[in-house]
């Protein structure tokens, strides 16, 4: 099984050794650099489009620039010969393409995404390089904003070229389970797919996200289970959510610390909604340690913060023996539960005030912070209805 490259490499900002996943931040180029050759299985990457240079676009029925941040801008002063601006944009697509091909195993493959605006530079400097060109796929967006110049057909696609490494590679393609998934027929370069959901931007919004199904669709085309995926730009770690959804290994890198941050939150959600579903069973918040007839007893009802809602039906069996009159809080708690970077299972739990609190309590337990790799706060209130 290909496992993540060694810690030659800088300490990641965030690391699951249990799901393989990590996220690096800093510039791609860098780490790519430090990627030991032939040790990925697939590259998927969604480069910046440097779109972002005094346009306008339609949002929500308004109309604004065409904005994305600074890391989509142009490189160097935004004036000057076309072609020399257009030269800085091929130069960096080419050097990114090749050290992720130096990285890709000799049957890997790579899908870049891209508009116009750059896509055509990215598949040039592909060829430029060897690789095997396989497909291009066009993503089609059923519900695109409309075009308000109204000088242009509205823009309603983005595409995605699908690559092998060089001529001699064997890539993955797994045919008959696309074919499936398009009702028996063989599946074709145009794939429909609904722009990213709301539930994908619950946790703050990337301008460039891409919809976790497309990502779910390119994992499973051309990639197996324990493979190593690695998108050099993840942005908000839709490849990685993918990935985990789907039991592939992944590495990311992002330079921006938001978008970083965006990310760790939409993972690390992920992670513990799972995780939690299993570690819940070990709590018992039964008043009554004893087996007793609670038949004619009435049910208590509880509070419980979000990130463990998972708690909840374990409360919900919390009993008493008699009806006050009036709803009255009996219990009211704020614990923190630590969840092992190891094995995922409650490791420490504490009553405390507050998160700086509860972890020294965990320090002073002996353990290093390192052991844990979530905290979960749970607020508990029990009330006599
Ligand atoms: C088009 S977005 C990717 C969006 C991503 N596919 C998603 O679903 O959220 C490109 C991302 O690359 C990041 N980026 C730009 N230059 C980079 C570099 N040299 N190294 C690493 N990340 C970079 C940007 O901050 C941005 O978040």
């Amino acid at each position: 099984m290909p496992k993540l490259p060694p810690n030659s490499l800088p300490a990641p900002a965030f690391d699951d050794p249990k799901h393989h996943l990590r996220i690096y931040h800093g510039d791609c180029l860098e780490l790519l650099a430090l990627i030991p050759e032939s040790s990925v299985d697939l590259v998927f990457a969604d480069p910046p489009y440097f779109l972002s240079n005094g346009g306008i676009t339609c949002h929500a029925g308004k109309m604004v620039s065409v904005n994305k941040g600074e890391w989509d801008k142009l490189p160097g002063p935004d004036f000057g010969p076309v072609r020399a601006r257009f030269d800085k944009v091929h130069d960096f697509n080419t050097a990114w393409l090749a050290a992720a091909q130096r990285v890709l195993k000799p049957n890997g493959s790579i899908w870049v995404s891209g508009t116009a605006h750059v896509i055509h530079s990215v598949g040039f400097a592909m060829q430029q390089l060897g690789f095997k060109l396989l497909n291009d796929i066009s993503w089609v967006k059923p519900n695109p904003p409309p075009n308000l110049s109204c000088r242009y057909f509205t823009h309603a696609t983005e595409t995605i070229i699908w690559a092998a490494k060089n001529s001699k590679s064997r890539h993955t393609f797994h045919y008959k389970l696309m074919k499936e998934a398009n009702r028996g027929k063989q599946m074709k370069s145009v794939w429909e797919i609904r722009p990213p959901e709301p539930w994908e931007k619950k946790f703050g919004k990337h301008p460039t996200q891409k919809p976790v199904a497309l990502l779910e669709r390119i994992l499973l085309a051309s990639s197996n289970e324990g493979d190593l995926v690695l998108d050099p730009f993840s942005g908000s770690g839709t490849t990685l959510l993918a990935a985990f959804r789907l039991r592939r290994h992944a590495l990311g890198c992002e330079l921006s610390a938001d978008f970083l941050t965006l990310s760790l939150r939409r993972i690390c959600s992920n992670l513990v909604q799972v995780d939690l579903s299993l570690t819940c069973v070990q709590f018992s918040l039964d008043p009554f340690p004893d087996p007793m007839d609670r038949s004619k007893c009435t049910h208590s009802r509880t509070v419980i913060s979000s990130a463990a809602r998972n708690l909840s039906s374990v409360l919900a069996g919390a009993t008493f023996s008699r009806m006050p009159p009036q709803l009255q809080l009996v219990q009211q708690e704020r614990r923190f539960y630590f969840i092992g970077r190891i094995k995922r299972e409650v490791i420490f739990s504490v009553l405390a005030d507050s998160l700086d609190d509860a972890r020294q309590k965990f320090r002073a337990s002996g353990r290093p912070d390192s052991d844990a790799l979530f905290i979960v706060k749970t607020e508990t209130e029990i009330y006599l209805a």
